[in-house]
């Protein structure tokens, strides 16, 4: 999405990171100048890309990556990424809703926020204007003024921003089935960085989404795994990331195709229901977003779920909640009898609601979310509203998906058919790869 295309950049809360508006490279809307940007001369031994093609498409592997991080308190989940030669760790925020991964870059840093690691230094080589990842990220109308490099700029829609340089570099990863790959792979050496306004203390963000440069796409293009990329959040916390199709059963998830010409991860457009019961909410454009910790609908959508809520608590005997207006951590909380621990000591009141999308044949798809997938417990023992208003945030008729209700559920993004796919699980513990079952 281009900036100005839709109103995603100025954010008032929270959406995660999600969303990457695509770059442009001649933008100064951050009083960037062109003094700054080539700024970056690369020690001589770095050599221009050479393009590699291996094209052989390794069915039947998988990487798996384990997730730390939770919806609350922390806000993020984090990927432990190996990067370089000689590999050095960084924690990587996993974002289905853009596509670039970049890492806070000592390039030396313009503007970086305060990281769990030592800056990225590359260690190799730049990614030349004219390669199709570049070209990927940058704006329909783009000269490449500097050959040979390959600027970028991607923009949240929480406000933050990283503005820097491609290179590639070296990704030691583990293959599933045992063995370990060492693909070359594009990624921003990002040495300007704004912080949104859900900025969470990282290296930096790994791109997931459906463009050229996401990590799912070039490991595919490589034909290292299957264009495929997955991950299982726990309502406890961690979790795990995966890429191939080798860790699920695809006759045991529901599906729903994607729309074509959406450059977001989308199961198309959905009506709500609540407790089985339809509402006035239909036609909301859905997108999965796992760089969003909380889930947002239009504002129509948004004032139907909240207002049955609240409906369905008025009418529970004796009335045990009342609206908690002293409690910051969200717009809707709700104090009850005694301050609770566990979002288990409530779900009993509340009801789930669920987004059907049109089904193959006569079968309705839904995507159910149960209470635990909506509802967090506040520090001050509240229950609070995990849905907010994506009109007052900003994203206008997009409806959200976010971690919070993609909790307990294997989340599929399936870019070999174009299919969104879940189903229910248990992440705490990474299921075992097909080459380990008979
Ligand atoms: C990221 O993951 C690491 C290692 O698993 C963990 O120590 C750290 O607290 C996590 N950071 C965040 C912000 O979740
Ligand atoms: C959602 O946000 C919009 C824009 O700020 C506002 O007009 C609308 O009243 C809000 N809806 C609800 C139910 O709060």
């Amino acid at each position: 999405m281009k900036k100005g295309e839709v109103g995603l950049v100025l954010l008032l809360i929270t959406v995660g990171l999600g969303l990457a508006l695509s770059s442009s490279s001649s933008s100064s809307s951050r009083g960037y100048n062109e003094y700054d940007r080539d700024r970056w001369n690369p020690p001589p031994s770095y050599r221009t890309a050479s393009s590699s093609s291996m094209v052989l498409n390794r069915v039947g592997s998988s990487i798996v990556l384990p997730v730390d991080g939770n919806v609350y308190p922390t806000g993020s989940y984090n990927v432990t990424l190996l990067v370089g030669n000689p590999p050095k760790p960084y924690f990587l925020d996993p974002d289905t809703g853009s596509d670039l991964t970049w890492l806070q870059c000592d390039a030396p840093c313009v503007q970086c926020t305060e990281t769990p690691h030592p800056l990225y230094r590359p260690t190799s080589e730049l990614v030349i204007c004219k390669d199709p990842i570049c070209a990927s990220l940058q704006p329909g109308d783009y000269r490449c003024e500097s050959p040979q490099q390959c600027d970028y700029e991607v923009e949240y829609a929480d406000g933050g921003s990283s503005l820097g340089v491609l290179v590639k570099d070296v990704f030691p990863l583990k293959l599933s089935s045992g063995g370990q790959l060492s693909p070359r792979i594009a990624l921003g050496c990002g040495y300007d960085q704004l912080p949104g306004s859900s900025h969470s203390f990282i290296d930096g963000v790994l791109g997931l989404g459906r463009g050229k440069s996401s990590l799912t796409s070039q490991l595919s293009a490589q034909g290292l795994v299957r264009n495929i990329v997955g991950h299982c959040l726990s309502s406890k916390g961690g979790g795990y990331l995966f890429f191939g199709d080798d860790l699920y059963d695809p006759s045991r998830v529901t599906w729903a195709s994607m729309p074509r010409d959406s450059k977001h991860y989308s199961p198309g457009i959905a009506e709500l229901t609540f407790a089985g019961k339809p509402t006035r909410s239909r036609n909301l454009l859905i997108l999965f977003d796992s760089g969003s910790s909380y889930t947002y609908l239009s504002s129509q959508a948004y004032e139907d779920l909240a207002s049955r809520v609240i409906r369905e608590l008025k009418e529970l005997k004796g009335k045990p909640f009342k609206e908690a207006i002293d409690d910051p951590t969200l717009p809707l909380c709700w104090k009850g009898r005694r301050p609770y621990k566990n979002i288990r000591d409530v779900k009993k009141y509340f009801k789930p609601f669920a987004l059907g999308f049109p089904g193959t044949g006569q079968s309705k798809t839904e995507f159910e979310i149960p209470p635990e997938s909506y509802l967090i417990i506040s520090s001050k023992g509240n229950v609070c509203l995990g849905v907010l208003n994506g009109t007052e945030a900003g994203l206008q008729n997009y409806n959200v998906v976010g971690d919070i209700s993609m909790q307990d559920k294997m989340v599929i993004y399936e870019n070999e058919r174009q299919m969104i796919g879940w189903a229910p699980a248990s992440c705490n513990k990474v299921p075992k790869s097909k080459a380990f079952r008979s």
